[in-house]
């Protein structure tokens, strides 16, 4: 019999995480429209080996198993994203009824599995239509965000108890605005800057029109936060790691949680790239700090920063990881996890947390005797990981829920499909689903609420 070792709170919730660009693939199916990540991933260049979503895990027809698969595994909750274009190809007007019922499958779905939806409203697939409009750099794109929210609150608000606006909205903007290396592909600091407020905006206008609905569900906001720690204990790789912090992470945390952008920050982009932001209006940042409901955080590993000169963004550099790393070289450091628990609850409060990503990629190579993935990397990653929330917890910071990324291994984006995060295999060439060793250690932890010894 297993001891368990570490128990967590009793009404704490487990699940798994997706989002439908990276699994569902029917790009072309039931009247959806074009999204930002059809058009980037079918652009020569611009992601491994030129793979696309069009099938990835085929999930728009084989949701059934997956979500049986979910049953199987225990879980209580299913994070997942609703694809834009899919209910509104054009990104306005009239509903996509053959889309919409495909989301009340998946939840009617879950309801019979005794699992708990939580619904993202933007995971990455902004309708192309609304980037040929200039997208998050456009005003008008929070409105149309707005819109469509209200739209799902009233078809599907009943149903689905837990909502999240946006996930990683750094993500859109910055490495889809600054780097370039995400859709919409573009490479130019001030727009993603414009894109980060007008995100920010919308999150405020579906929080206020959710608080409108009366609805008796929870709204919230998933940020990635990467914490960051100065390469040296020196006053000057100090700075730099606060400044990487203020662009990285209070960029979101503060206008959320204080109604203020970051004014270090703030004045970097003045002094160092003329950046003005004329467009953040009166009024503005009141509704960026709506109440939310929770926090959903994503966490993966931190950031060593060192200073630079200022031929350097933000004068900082990356230092290399000092210790073990998963795939792309995220180094693994169960530890800045809680403190990033902590400082979160030390700096913006009370706010209950749901841990909505948290894992790794490895190349999954081992196998055990019936052929399944032996994972023990990516096991002992999430058990760190989870003895860093149960740190946090015992800490009194309020984490209510964790949800692994991700249910199956999937899209990475521009990594494409090598980049394996699943606790459950995918075949891409059969799209058989194996679970993994983690997957099922997983169960066990979720059986017993509670990490074994
Ligand atoms: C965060 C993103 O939300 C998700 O889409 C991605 O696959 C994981 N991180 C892993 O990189």
């Amino acid at each position: 019999m297993t001891t368990v070792e570490q128990h967590f709170p009793a009404d704490f919730i487990w699940g798994t995480a997706t989002s439908s660009y990276q699994i569902e693939g029917a790009v072309h199916e039931d009247g959806r429209g074009e999204s930002i990540w059809d058009r980037f991933s079918h652009t020569p260049g611009k992601t491994k080996f030129g793979q696309t979503g069009d099938i990835a895990c085929d999930h728009y027809h084989r949701y059934p198993e997956d979500l049986d698969l979910m049953r199987e595994l225990g879980l209580g909750s299913y994070r997942f994203s609703l694809a834009w274009p899919r209910l509104f190809p054009e990104g306005k007007g009239k509903i996509n009824q053959a889309g919409l019922d495909f989301y009340k499958r998946i939840i009617e779905g879950l309801h019979q599995r005794h699992l708990t939806p939580m619904a993202t409203l933007y995971h990455w697939d902004l309708p192309q239509a609304l980037q040929d409009k200039g997208g998050w750099m456009n005003r008008d794109t929070a409105l149309r965000f707005a819109e469509y929210a209200e739209a799902m609150y009233r078809q599907l608000g009943e149903s689905v108890p837990f909502w999240i606006t946006h996930n990683e909205p750094w993500v859109a903007a910055f490495v889809g605005h600054f780097q370039g290396r995400h859709a919409p592909g573009i490479k130019d600091l001030p727009s993603a800057v414009k894109a980060s407020h007008h995100l920010l905006y919308s999150h405020g206008l579906a929080t206020q029109l959710f608080r409108e609905s009366k609805l008796a569900g929870q709204i919230g906001i998933t940020l990635n936060l990467t914490p960051a720690y100065p390469t040296h204990d020196t006053p000057d790789d100090q700075a730099a790691a606060w400044r990487n912090d203020g662009y990285g992470n209070r960029w979101f945390l503060d206008p959320i949680f204080r109604g203020s952008y970051p004014a270090d920050t703030v004045e970097w982009f003045q002094q160092h790239h003329q950046i003005e932001m004329d467009y953040v209006q009166t009024g503005d940042l009141a509704v960026i700090q709506q109440p939310i409901d929770f926090l959903g955080i994503n966490y993966y590993f931190p950031n060593r920063i060192s200073a630079a000169d200022e031929s350097k963004f933000l004068a900082c550099i990356n230092s290399p990881a000092i210790g073990e790393t998963s795939f792309r070289g995220w180094e693994v450091v169960p530890a800045a996890f809680a403190d990033l628990l902590k400082r979160v609850q030390r700096d913006y409060g009370n706010t209950p947390i749901y841990i909505t990503e948290n894992g790794s990629a490895f190349a999954d190579l081992k196998r055990a005797a019936d052929g399944s993935v032996n994972d023990g990397d990516r096991m002992s990653y999430l058990h760190t990981h989870l003895e860093a929330v149960a740190d946090a917890i015992a800490a009194g910071v309020p984490v209510k829920g964790y949800y692994a990324w991700s249910m199956l291994d999937n899209y990475e984006w521009a990594e494409g499909y090598d980049e394996r995060f699943g606790i459950i295999e995918v075949d891409f060439a059969t799209q058989k689903r194996t679970p993994k060793r983690t997957a099922r250690w997983y169960q066990q932890i979720v059986a017993n609420n509670g990490l074994p010894s």
